[in-house]
């Protein structure tokens, strides 16, 4: 399978890692549907992978003063890459986030299923979510829906890094999404070229406090941090608006046979890996 990636950026690059010569990541900045085209036409790919989007540095409440930027990249972008797509009769899986859901779901079980509609506040989510909404409405398009990054490879866009560094931490629990298993479920979907929305989070949620937990146990005994309310977050000044903490069902994989491990199986395997990773520098 000939894989083209759009992103040039930490998700993107994880998957070329491990797709090696299968893929190639475009440098392009799509900014018409003839940057996208050219891209397709240069490469001839079997599937589009889209991981390109804009989620804000240092962090995503960038979004919230440059609004025009991040609906560029999270919503006009995926639109264009999808027209290009359409025209040539390329297969498109597109990058959605599950942070397009705030809270608890109306269901009994709290839980979003990929058919419900997103209630988010923030730029960044408005914006992934605006591109879902039209995006699915298209044949040969699928969604796949990720939160909250944990990767064995260290990196600031890394989950475990990025809780590790902070002094204070938020006291929540939510659906994750191990890298490793990520990539190994975008292939397959990208091979069955299966269309629809897809929740690729691991079975079962995972507290920060699980994670900070392995974290000490397994890479640093001596990391230490507060734990403040998710309300502190926002009224001590840490964030500009609260983030989004949920629980996501993931019930489409399986119509495509597709599996992803329980998150408290992937999570010690991953920390364990993040650790060796960090011995070898
Ligand atoms: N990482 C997460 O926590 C997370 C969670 C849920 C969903 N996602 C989604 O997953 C996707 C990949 O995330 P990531 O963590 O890999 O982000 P990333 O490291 O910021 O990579 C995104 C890349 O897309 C590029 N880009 C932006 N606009 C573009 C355009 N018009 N044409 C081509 N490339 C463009 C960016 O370039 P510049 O840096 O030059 O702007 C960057 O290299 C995004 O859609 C994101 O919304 C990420």
């Amino acid at each position: 399978m000939k894989i083209l990636i759009f992103g040039n950026g930490y998700l993107g690059n994880r998957c070329k890692d491990v797709w090696k010569d299968e893929a190639t990541v475009s440098n392009v900045h799509v900014v018409s549907k003839h940057d996208a085209l050219d891209e397709i036409r240069k490469f001839q790919p079997d599937v589009v992978l889209n991981a390109a989007g804009i989620k804000g540095k240092p962090n995503v409440d960038w979004c919230e003063d440059h609004q025009l930027e991040t609906i560029q990249g999270n919503t006009l972008m995926p639109i264009l890459l999808a027209q290009a797509c359409q025209e040539v009769g390329v297969y498109l899986l597109h990058m959605g986030s599950g942070c397009i859901f705030y809270g608890d779901s109306p269901h009994e079980d709290k839980a979003w299923r990929e058919e419900d509609f997103g209630n988010p506040r923030p730029v960044y989510s408005r914006a992934k979510w605006a591109a879902d909404l039209v995006l699915t409405t298209l044949p040969n398009v699928g969604i796949a829906r990720i939160r909250m990054p944990i990767d064995w490879k260290p990196s600031e866009s890394n989950l475990i890094d990025k809780l590790a560094s902070y002094s204070k931490i938020i006291d929540v629990e939510n659906s994750v999404t191990i890298v490793d298993d990520m990539i190994d479920v975008f292939h397959q979907l990208l091979e069955k070229k299966a269309t629809g929305i897809f929740h690729v989070s691991n079975p079962g949620t995972m507290k920060h406090r699980e994670l900070l937990g392995l974290y000490k146990e397994l890479v640093d005994p001596n990391h230490s941090c507060e734990w403040i309310s998710n309300d502190d977050l926002v009224a001590q000044g840490l964030a500009k608006k609260g983030r989004s903490n949920n629980f996501l069902s993931n019930t489409q994989l399986a119509q495509f046979g597709i599996t992803i491990r329980p998150v408290k199986e992937a999570l010690r395997d991953t920390i364990q890996k993040y650790a060796q990773a960090k011995k070898r520098g």
